[in-house]
């Protein structure tokens, strides 16, 4: 059974998705960045050794990074799962896992890299919006693509309600992404690119707003 290292920064919903999906695999510690994250209580009530690595004992982005990388290493995962770890991190410490550090993005990347992607949806007026989770490379928020959900943008949507309706998405593919690397249905190969390996593949489309009725 493989093993999984989780990585948070705050609320945690993410965090709680996977620890309550039957993932094939051992989630050996939870690390955050902040010792205030509500994901750690959630975390500890479910008896997952947790951690806190802070920028604020670290004089740059490269130390905290090596401090983040020698608690990981201490648990020897095969996969580290970024679950709303809000630091941007060194090619350094990418470099070290490529291929096993997959992080959840709040849009249908490459749309909307970064922060705000709900508010940048709805400015926008685009009509479909949704979640992804890829592989982690040095080019921030646009790595190689595992798994996509895409939810309609309603004309009343604010910020809130659109995030909501992502969200509930967030929480349903990353627990799958998990899975499949888990149980070796989903790799990054030597040129970069994601292998999906007997997973099947529906012929399924949102469009929004529907098509009408015409028969
Ligand atoms: C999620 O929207 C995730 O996509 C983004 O940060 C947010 C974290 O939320 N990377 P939570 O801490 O998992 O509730």
């Amino acid at each position: 059974m493989k093993n999984i290292v989780i990585i948070i920064s705050g609320r945690g919903s993410n965090l709680q998705a996977l620890l309550n999906a039957s993932l094939e695999c051992r989630v050996r510690t939870v690390i955050s960045s902040r010792a205030d994250a509500a994901g750690l209580v959630f975390a500890k009530e479910k008896g997952i050794p947790c951690s806190v690595v802070s920028p604020h004992d670290h004089p740059d982005r490269a130390s905290f990074d090596a401090a983040l990388a020698l608690e990981i290493d201490r648990h020897d995962p095969d996969f580290v799962v970024l679950a709303g770890f809000m630091r941007i991190l060194t090619e350094a410490f990418v470099m070290r896992y490529l291929g096993r550090l997959i992080n959840i993005h709040p849009s249908l990347l490459p749309a909307y890299p970064g922060m705000h992607t709900h508010a940048k949806a709805l400015q926008d007026g685009v009509k479909i919006h949704g979640c992804t989770v890829h592989f982690v490379t040095p080019d921030l928020d646009h790595g190689p693509i595992i798994i996509q959900a895409a939810v309609p943008v309603l004309s009343r949507d604010t910020e809130q309600t659109l995030g909501e309706r992502v969200l509930r998405e967030e929480h349903r593919i990353y627990p799958q992404a998990v899975r499949w690397l888990c149980t070796g249905k989903v790799r990054l190969d030597e040129n970069g690119k994601v292998i999906h390996d007997g997973i099947r593949t529906e012929d399924s489309s949102l469009i929004s707003p529907s098509l009408e009725d015409i028969t």
